[in-house]
């Protein structure tokens, strides 16, 4: 019987079948049946595997000794061409940032027309560009360099979208920034309507699109109305209600994060928003936020194909507002810094440890049956005190006398300058959709 596994490829799935033969008393007459298998295996090989392993299953129940090994061919991602040189063994997440001068950055503030005035941070004033030139370099393997023909060309016919906050926009920007340059300026176009950003490259019929929803869920803050941020609510099962405009999209690139991080309990609206007498409860960070990541799979699961599609979720983007934690004297944030934290086991604030709990249990908990590639681009991008936009960006109102005399209070140390660390995080893009 070792025979005919050794020749038909037959994989370990088929023993509890084999054993439950062998005790039967119809012993004689499966030995016939046997030789005959063993010339139907040598003949239909690879078919004949399936077929017994789809049967060892319901022969398992009756198996003395289960042997619930599963088939063991892998199945292949859409999109991914190859392995990286030492296959999954690489964790392209653990790393550091090495200075290169000689390939960063990959492009030039002033020569990507899209990045909004927020992220420009040398026309914004930013007197040095250090920030520019580190690459991250994994420990274990390097990462393949972006080319955005390849990419351009994996995207032909195809739709790309980034949903989430300001930050997935920002993603979204550096990734239009990696393939606009090498379109022509007639072939390239870049229209923001609504919640929707679309940049298409119309020698591919591609597009590259983000979608502004914060909580991937229904709120109230999704209108431009400003609200208290105590007020904020998410309704329940709304997923929906954004979830209608992603449909159709071949890479989808979810994140949400900083919406939650009110410090306070969040409210979940239980009905509708049209309720007059709404129903609304209260519940931690980490119970919201993993009720919208539930939502967001099953809608990914119900309505995307990922035999062809691939979704990603990009981790938390970590913000430096508070000097203290990385052991610096109290009263700063991002605002002057140039150098990055050195320390390889900063984290910084430990609300962000269990969020991160909440997004890799639940996305682990589901790899088998709604495959999300996970970008773990916390712990790199925690390092990167230097990279934020800071006050050399536009802002939204204008400044008073008092915040032009204290940098500190108005610096933003949440986004960052462009190009930069989420160059970065597409790469990694990158790499996990061709070499996952
Ligand atoms: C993310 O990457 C960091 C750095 O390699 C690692 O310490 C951490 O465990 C990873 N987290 C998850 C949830 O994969
Ligand atoms: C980039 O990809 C294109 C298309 O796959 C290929 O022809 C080209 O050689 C690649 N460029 C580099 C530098 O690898
Ligand atoms: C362009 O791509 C879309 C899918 O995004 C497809 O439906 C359409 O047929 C394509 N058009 C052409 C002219 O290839
Ligand atoms: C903007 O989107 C809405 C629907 O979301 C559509 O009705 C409208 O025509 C679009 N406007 C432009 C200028 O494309
Ligand atoms: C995905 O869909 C399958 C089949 O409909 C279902 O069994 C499974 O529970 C779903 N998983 C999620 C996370 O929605
Ligand atoms: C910025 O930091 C440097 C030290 O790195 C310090 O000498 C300088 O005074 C700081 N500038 C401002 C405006 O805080």
């Amino acid at each position: 019987m070792g025979e005919i596994m050794k020749t038909s490829h037959i994989p370990p799935s088929n023993i509890s079948y084999v054993s439950v033969v062998r005790k039967s008393k119809l012993y004689p007459f499966l030995c016939t049946l046997f030789i005959f298998l063993l010339l139907f295996a040598y003949l239909y090989g690879e078919e004949l595997a399936q077929l017994v392993g789809q049967f060892s299953q319901f022969s398992q129940l009756d198996a003395e000794q289960p042997v619930p090994v599963r088939l063991e061919k892998k199945e292949k991602l859409p999109f991914v061409i190859d392995e990286l040189d030492d296959g999954e063994s690489c964790n392209l997440f653990s790393g550091k940032w090495v200075r290169d001068e000689m390939t960063r950055p990959l492009y030039q503030e002033a020569d990507c027309p899209y990045i909004q005035p927020q992220l420009t941070c040398l026309d914004r004033g930013r007197p040095e560009k250090d920030y520019q030139f580190w690459r991250w370099q994994p420990f274990e393997c390097d990462l393949p360099s972006f080319n955005a023909t390849m990419m351009l060309e994996a995207l032909r016919g195809k739709k790309m979208l980034y949903v989430g906050d300001s930050l997935n926009r920002g993603q979204f920007t550096s990734m239009v920034c990696l393939l606009q340059s090498v379109i022509p300026p007639h072939a390239k176009s870049f229209v923001k309507n609504g919640s929707l950003t679309v940049f298409t490259a119309m020698d591919y019929n591609a597009t590259v699109e983000f979608y502004w929803a914060p909580f991937l869920l229904e709120s109230n803050t999704d209108d431009a109305i400003v609200h208290r941020i105590s007020d904020r609510m998410v309704r329940r099962d709304s997923i929906n209600t954004h979830g209608d405009h992603w449909k159709g999209r071949d890479i989808i690139v979810f994140n949400s994060y900083l919406w939650w991080m009110t410090g306070l309990k969040m409210k979940i609206l239980e009905g509708s928003f049209k309720d007059e007498e709404k129903k609304v409860v209260e519940v931690s960070t980490e119970d919201a936020y993993s009720i919208a990541i539930n939502s967001m799979l099953r809608w990914v699961n119900r309505t995307m194909d990922l035999t062809k599609a691939r979704v990603f979720f990009t981790s938390m983007s970590p913000t430096h507002e508070k000097s203290q934690d990385w052991g610096a004297a109290p009263g700063g944030n991002c605002y002057n810094q140039t150098t990055m934290i050195e320390d390889p086991n900063y984290w910084g604030s430990d609300s962000r440890k269990s969020i991160m709990r909440v997004i890799s249990d639940i996305l682990q908990e589901h790899q088998d049956d709604v495959p999300v590639t996970f970008l773990n681009i916390t712990q790199l991008s925690a390092y990167r005190k230097d990279a934020h936009t800071a006050i050399y960006k536009k802002q939204w109102n204008p400044l008073t006398p008092e915040q032009i005399a204290n940098p500190v209070s108005y610096a933003d140390c949440v986004h960052w300058c462009m190009p930069g660390v989420q160059d970065t995080w597409n790469e990694l893009l990158f790499a996990k959709l061709f070499y996952a």
